[in-house]
């Protein structure tokens, strides 16, 4: 599924994952896995996630990426509550109640100068990507955070390699993509909808001595 392929979806409204409550596991684990009450999380491919002020609400300046502009819009319209926007680079970017929302291709979010994250949140991102992206993804992710940041990771998997989004991505594929960057540690595994399995997956990124 292409980039353009995700604009159309939100211009017709075909947005089956988007959750109009705050993730359960997201509830159960966050407080966990958060280094500090105020550590910055990355959010990437954010969508509208109530996830964002969730997050937000707990004290963490929050930074949610998200490609589609519709998407942010309706975001911060749910809201009444004052909007700051502004441009940096590639990027609109708007802040509402301590959510960044940064508007454009997480692939293209600078890792110069760098940008550093202490924690993140990944519930449906790395799953609406292809493959071959996924892997870029997993070591983009990887250079925005600071070692010593916790995540957490939310996982599908479903018996059609060739189905998605949501792809399936197995235990053995978060390993491989996150093992090199990451101490992996699995929280959760449960059946959800659809014959779906759902995986909750805590991640710390390594530092620089732990990968000698
Ligand atoms: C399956 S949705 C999940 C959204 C959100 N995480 C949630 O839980 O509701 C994936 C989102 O990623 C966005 N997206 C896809 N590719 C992207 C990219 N390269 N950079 C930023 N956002 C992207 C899509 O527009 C879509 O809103």
């Amino acid at each position: 599924m292409s980039e353009l392929d995700w604009l159309e979806r939100w211009r017709q409204g075909r947005i089956g994952f988007h959750r109009e409550t705050p993730h359960s596991a997201l509830i159960r684990h966050w407080q966990t896995l958060a280094r500090r009450a105020d550590a910055p999380v990355l959010v990437p491919l954010c969508g509208k996630s109530p996830d964002l002020r969730w997050l937000a609400e707990r004290g963490h300046p929050v930074t949610g990426v998200e490609l589609s502009p519709l998407a942010v819009e309706q975001f911060v319209a749910e809201r009444d509550a004052p909007v700051t926007r502004w441009q940096s680079g590639e990027f609109t970017c708007l802040e509402q109640g301590g959510v960044e929302l940064w508007c454009g291709d997480f692939f293209h979010v600078d890792l110069q100068p760098p940008v550093r994250f202490e924690a993140f949140y990944d519930r449906a991102a790395l799953i609406a990507l292809p493959a071959p992206t996924r892997q870029r993804y997993a070591l983009h992710l990887a250079q925005l955070l600071e070692p010593g940041s916790a995540g957490l990771l939310v996982t599908l998997t479903h018996d059609d390699p060739e189905r998605g989004p949501p792809f399936n991505v197995d235990a053995a594929e978060v390993q491989r993509l996150f093992a090199p960057n990451f101490e992996i540690t699995r929280l959760e595994q449960d059946d959800a909808a659809d014959g779906l399995e759902e995986s909750v997956w805590h991640l710390v990124r390594r530092g620089p001595r732990d990968t000698d």
